[in-house]
């Protein structure tokens, strides 16, 4: 009753002072100010995972009024509001129980005052360790080869947390297996652990680690109860018999068993191993077996591997095996026989104890005995082994390689069909020894020089490639396996034909020809093998004027009594059989001019002046006789003759000695030319020459040419100083002299 009325009292002191303090709010203004406020944590900032944990808010707030004013205190972690309460207390807390590491972080608190608001500066608040994991298996009894599943827990924190869970095995120290896993949402993690071969009992330890802040906060780690383990099946056994020595010829069994628990549903594989060879298994039933005649080779470390999906079991035993009697030798008096020599195998047995031999011949017997022997062919080349048998027992030897080599039959030597080559060409020689043992290596002499070498692995002919450029003999040389010495073929001789190149046509002695004399025309090649056919031309006839072929190179031309008639421009073409007929080497052009003889030219000076002077004496004796008929009419003589003079000839008849001489200039020209090249195509005409058409009436048929009546000459005008024709007799004089 007494509490009640207390409770009563209080509520109306409450709202009389509420009453109070609005209306003196409204009829009077107070000041408020907020002096201060700061956090205070209870035990401290730092508190062991699950203590309990106090925040407080104190402010300070001065104030005009005797009533203390309502503020708002608002709580933050980490920037975020959580708890917001209206109070007039200067003290304003927040209860944690059980201080999680969640709970750790920045903490601060915020008191708002009418409009006026002040915030305490930041604390940091930390949790120190993790709350215990709980460890849970899914069973208690497991299988080799199963799995157990393991649940680490930590219900009191918050994700993400970093699970640690390690597999042991009871009485034995260190960990079996460990596995690490973070959960980002939920505060558990469930790991399958395998439940491995000698894992008889086993258990699992979890630790959880939980990052706050900078730092790790980790939990001491918690043992998950036992689990025990049965076995699948037993670790193999191996059973060896005969028991004791086992010796060549025995029966050898090789067994390995295994005991199985009803627990597994399917058998596992049985392997049985030498050297990683697999020699026997099972896959259904718990056995396998070996069963071989024993051998020197069976001797070794045999293993028998037990394998179920997960869980393999291996055991190994060391089989030694008795040799009866040693491998066979078998041995041969060559291993690299001629054909024809003797062949003699032998089979023997070290201590030759008596046993039964074959011979074979890859796999083909050819003899019942130790020794074989025979007269080798090249049929007998192979590879040999010798078999030996006691009983049962049956060893062979090593194999023995036995070459026989036939001789080599004399090699043949040629190359393509044509016997002419040209030069440049490549030609194929080839060589070939058709029987003999191969490989048959190849020697190509080329004028008893080694040009090349090469190995046949067959009777194929040998091919060697070669460019001769004259004329040239081969010759090969082959040799083989065979004793004898090396054999050597027939000589190849090879015509290399060279085309003809650089055609020159010359003339001895001069390109001017005194009409009436002979001149010889020359065609030359540089280079060309014979016969060549030489072809002489015109310019603008289509046919040669003159062919020839000869073995040289060069052919000529002769003519006789030069006429005008062969006066032009002459070339000549050369070929043999390597030219291609539409592209013949052609010469260059050579020009020819025939001029008359002086004499000749004198002749007919004389016969013109003659018959002149005839015609002058019969006109003064028709005068005179006129005269003296008459002897009335006035008598004048000289008149007429410069008119008639002052014909075509008029140059010739002023100084024929001049042209005389100058043909004898000519003549020198000739002489210097002889020293110089044939070929030479200048044209010797240097001085500026005219020609005077002369036509003359042959009084005679003239030699050289066929024509009879008018003939054409040509007489030559120099126009050169006085000086330069004068220094030019000089020295025709001294030409002369040596001549
Ligand atoms: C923690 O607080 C709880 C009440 O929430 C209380 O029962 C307990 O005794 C406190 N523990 C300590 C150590 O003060
Ligand atoms: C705190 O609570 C009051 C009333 O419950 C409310 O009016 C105010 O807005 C809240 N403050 C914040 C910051 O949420
Ligand atoms: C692991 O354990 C936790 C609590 O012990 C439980 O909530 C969760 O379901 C379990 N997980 C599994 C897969 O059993
Ligand atoms: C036989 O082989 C196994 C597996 O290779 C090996 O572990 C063992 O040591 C060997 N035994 C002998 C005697 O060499
Ligand atoms: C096998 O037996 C022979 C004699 O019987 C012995 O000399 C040899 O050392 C044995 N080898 C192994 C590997 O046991
Ligand atoms: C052995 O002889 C058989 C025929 O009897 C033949 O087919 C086989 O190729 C031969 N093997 C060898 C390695 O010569
Ligand atoms: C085989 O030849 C050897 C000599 O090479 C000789 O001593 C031996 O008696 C011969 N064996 C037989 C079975 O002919
Ligand atoms: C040799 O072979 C014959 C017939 O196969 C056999 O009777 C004899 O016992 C054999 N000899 C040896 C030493 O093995
Ligand atoms: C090659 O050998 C056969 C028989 O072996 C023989 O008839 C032929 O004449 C031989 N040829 C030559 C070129 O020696
Ligand atoms: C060229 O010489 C060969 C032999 O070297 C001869 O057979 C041929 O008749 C000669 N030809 C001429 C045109 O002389």
């Amino acid at each position: 009753m007494q509490l009640s009325w207390t409770q009563v009292s209080k509520m109306w002191l409450g709202v009389l002072l509420t009453f109070l303090l609005c209306s003196g709010l409204d009829v009077q203004e107070n000041s408020f100010t907020i002096n201060s406020i700061h956090m205070e944590f209870l035990p401290k900032h730092l508190v062991q995972n699950g203590e309990n944990l106090t925040l407080q808010c104190i402010v300070d707030v001065s104030t005009t009024s005797h009533v203390k004013p309502q503020h708002q205190v608002l709580f933050y972690k980490d920037d975020v509001l959580f708890h917001n309460v209206s109070s007039t207390e200067n003290m304003e807390s927040y209860f944690i129980p059980q201080a999680r590491v969640y709970n750790a972080g920045t903490y601060k608190c915020t008191v708002i005052l009418n409009n006026k608001e002040k915030t305490s500066v930041d604390y940091q608040v930390l949790v120190k360790g993790v709350s215990n994991p709980r460890v849970t298996l899914d069973k208690k009894e497991a299988i080799e080869g199963g799995v157990v599943m393991v649940n680490c827990s930590v219900p009191e924190e918050k994700a993400p947390i970093h699970f640690t869970i390690e597999k042991f095995k009871l009485h034995t120290k260190g960990v079996k297996q460990k596995r690490e896993k973070t959960s980002q949402n939920q505060n558990f993690v469930t790991l399958e652990f395998t439940v491995e071969e000698q894992d008889h009992v086993i258990s699992f330890q979890c630790q959880a680690g939980i990052v706050s802040g900078t730092n790790v906060e980790k939990s001491v780690s918690v043992r998950s109860e036992l689990v025990t383990v049965t076995e699948s099946f037993s670790n193999p056994k191996f059973h060896i018999s005969p028991e004791g020595m086992i010796t060549e010829g025995d029966q050898l069994l090789i067994k390995c068993t295994i005991q199985v628990t009803h627990l597994v549903q399917a058998f596992p594989e049985i392997i049985i191993q030498k050297d990683k060879v697999i020699v026997a298994h099972s896959r259904h039933g718990n056995e396998a077996t070996y069963s071989v005649m024993a051998m020197v080779e069976h001797s070794g470390n045999y293993t028998c591997k037990v394998e179920a999906s997960r869980i393999s079991k291996v055991s190994s035993i060391v089989v030694n095996i008795t040799e009866l009697f040693s491998k066979p030798r078998l041995e041969s008096s060559a291993t690299r026989l001629d054909q024809g020599e003797s062949l003699n195998l032998r089979c023997s047995i070290p201590g030759a104890p008596p046993a039964n031999f074959t011979i074979q011949k890859g796999n083909m017997t050819v003899s019942h005995t130790q020794n074989f022997t025979k007269i080798a062919s090249e049929w007998d080349s192979g590879t040999y082994t010798c078999l030996a048998g006691i009983g049962k027992v049956v060893k062979k030897s090593s194999v023995v390689q036995i070459a026989v080599c036939e001789m080599l039959s004399k090699p043949r030597i040629f190359h393509e069909s044509r016997s002419e080559v040209i030069k440049g060409q490549t030609i194929e020689v080839s060589c070939q020894s058709i029987n003999g043992t191969s490989p048959i290596s190849y020697h190509l002499l080329k004028a008893s020089s080694v040009l090349k070498k090469c190995s046949m692995s067959s009777n194929d002919p040998a091919v060697f490639k070669d460019n001769p450029t004259k004329d040239v003999e081969y010759q090969c040389i082959v040799d083989n396996c065979h004793s004898q010495n090396k054999m050597f073929s027939e000589v190849l001789r090879v015509k290399v034909i060279a085309p003809v190149d650089e055609v020159t046509i010359s003339i001895f002695l001069s390109e001017m020809v005194e009409s009436g004399e002979s001149f010889v025309l020359q065609c030359s090649v540089n280079e060309g093998s014979g016969p060549i056919t030489y072809r002489f031309y015109r310019e603008k006839e289509g046919r040669p004027f003159y062919q020839i072929t000869l073995n040289d190179t060069q052919a000529m031309w002769h003519k006789q009594h030069a006429s005008k008639e062969q006066e032009g421009q002459y070339y000549c073409t050369a070929s043999n059989r390597a030219n291609p007929a539409k592209n013949m080497p052609r010469s260059n052009v050579l020009t020819v001019r025939v001029f008359l003889a002086p004499w000749k030219k004198g002749l007919i000076a004389v016969v013109v002046i003659g018959v002149i002077i005839a015609t002058l004496v019969l006109g003064a004796r028709c005068y005179f006789l006129k005269k003296a008929k008459a002897k009335q009419m006035p008598v004048e003589m000289s008149r007429p003759a410069a008119p008639l003079l002052n014909s075509n000839n008029e140059k010739i008849l002023s100084d024929p000695n001049a042209e005389a001489n100058q043909h004898y200039g000519y003549n020198e020209d000739v002489g210097n030319h002889a020293m110089k090249p044939i070929n030479e195509n200048k044209e010797p005409l240097t001085l500026d020459v005219e020609y005077t058409e002369v036509e003359v009436t042959s009084p005679e048929p003239h030699q050289g040419l066929g024509t009879k009546g008018t003939e054409t000459v040509y007489s030559e005008i120099r126009k050169a100083d006085p000086g330069f024709v004068e220094n030019r007799y000089s020295r025709t004089e001294g030409s002369l002299d040596g001549t």
